[in-house]
């Protein structure tokens, strides 16, 4: 039952502010601090959270100070980080400004992430163990399409369309391999170049095997041909929501992974149960400042999943 996660790990540097700076505009902010981030080893540390899978990263640090911190950060969550290379460089830095009512801007440096084109030796290994492939676009997209092929028969391939510029040019290629492919609603417009939420869902939902939209307070849709679950959100007081969508995706793989369902026989109860992990895993993030520092453990998933019941 391995998650094996393929993607971006950012050393994050998170400024808290009253309000967002417009362009040329300076403010001051009331705190920095610095912590683990980057979607794919967000995403990773999630699903190692969830409990019940193991969970691997596949990535690469530079090897600057904040490459051994990454490293050690991820290790220290059970994570087996034997495919995550160092490469000459600096690692990848995020700077992100929170505001007041939990906005964020985030300017990522890739460092590191940008330089892997395709997976090393080692890590090709780790990607022949996998379950569920778990992948995002942080990272090039050859490194995504390397990774997709070299996954075992039978084991899925989810991946979260974010950001979506890179996978809108990468769309055609990408899509058709894709057992599960999660956006949010900017992103599904954005990937299906159409306005309307209900003419995206659509569209995307005929070119991947299954479909999970997220939609934050609305909560998400799950989609398998033409049946479609929705998905409530929980109503939380958020004050950062850096990598919810992460915390999402990570919980929801490791759901994937601990159900024992092939691709194949993908039903949209079976994402939809996964989608309402994941959905509860978000809610508590937001409520928590950063990232990986805000992902909750599974006894306090399932907590809030019973009281809400
Ligand atoms: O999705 C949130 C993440 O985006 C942050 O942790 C930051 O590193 C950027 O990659």
């Amino acid at each position: 039952m391995t998650v094996v996660t393929v993607g971006s790990v950012n050393q994050d540097v998170v400024a808290r502010v009253d309000r967002i700076p417009g362009p040329g505009e300076t403010v001051l902010g009331s705190s920095l601090s610095r912590s683990g981030g980057g979607k794919g080893a967000n995403q990773a540390v999630a699903a190692r959270r969830a409990g019940g899978a193991d969970v691997a990263f596949v990535g690469a640090v530079g090897t600057d100070a904040d490459g051994a911190i990454l490293r050690a950060s991820l290790e220290r969550d059970g994570i087996d980080v034997s495919g995550l290379a160092e490469l000459a460089g600096p690692s990848g830095t995020a700077l992100i400004a929170v505001d007041e009512i939990a906005e964020n801007t985030v300017v990522v440096v890739p460092g590191a992430n940008a330089a892997l084109a395709r997976l090393t030796d080692a890590q090709r290994a780790v990607v022949e163990r996998s379950r569920v492939l778990l992948t995002q676009l942080e990272v090039p997209v050859s490194l995504v399409q390397d990774a997709a092929a070299a996954r075992p028969d039978g084991a899925w391939h989810v991946h979260n369309a974010a950001p979506s510029g890179p996978f809108v040019l990468a769309a055609d290629d990408l899509l058709p391999g894709i057992d599960v492919l999660i956006v949010n609603e900017h992103e599904a417009l954005e990937i299906a170049g159409v306005s309307d939420r209900v003419a995206a869902v659509s569209a995307l939902s005929q070119r991947v095997r299954a479909l999970v939209v997220t939609l934050g307070r609305q909560g998400s849709l799950a989609v398998v041909g033409g049946e479609t679950v929705a998905v409530p959100a929980h109503a939380v007081h958020a004050v950062d929501t850096t990598g919810a969508g992460d915390t999402f995706c990570g919980v929801f793989a490791a759901r994937l992974a601990m159900s024992g369902t092939r691709p194949e026989d993908v039903h949209a109860d079976l994402l939809a149960d996964a989608a309402r992990w994941g959905a509860a895993a978000s809610a508590i993030s937001v409520t928590r400042p950063g990232a990986q520092d805000a992902v909750p453990h599974a006894t306090e998933v399932a907590r809030l999943r019973e009281e809400s019941e």
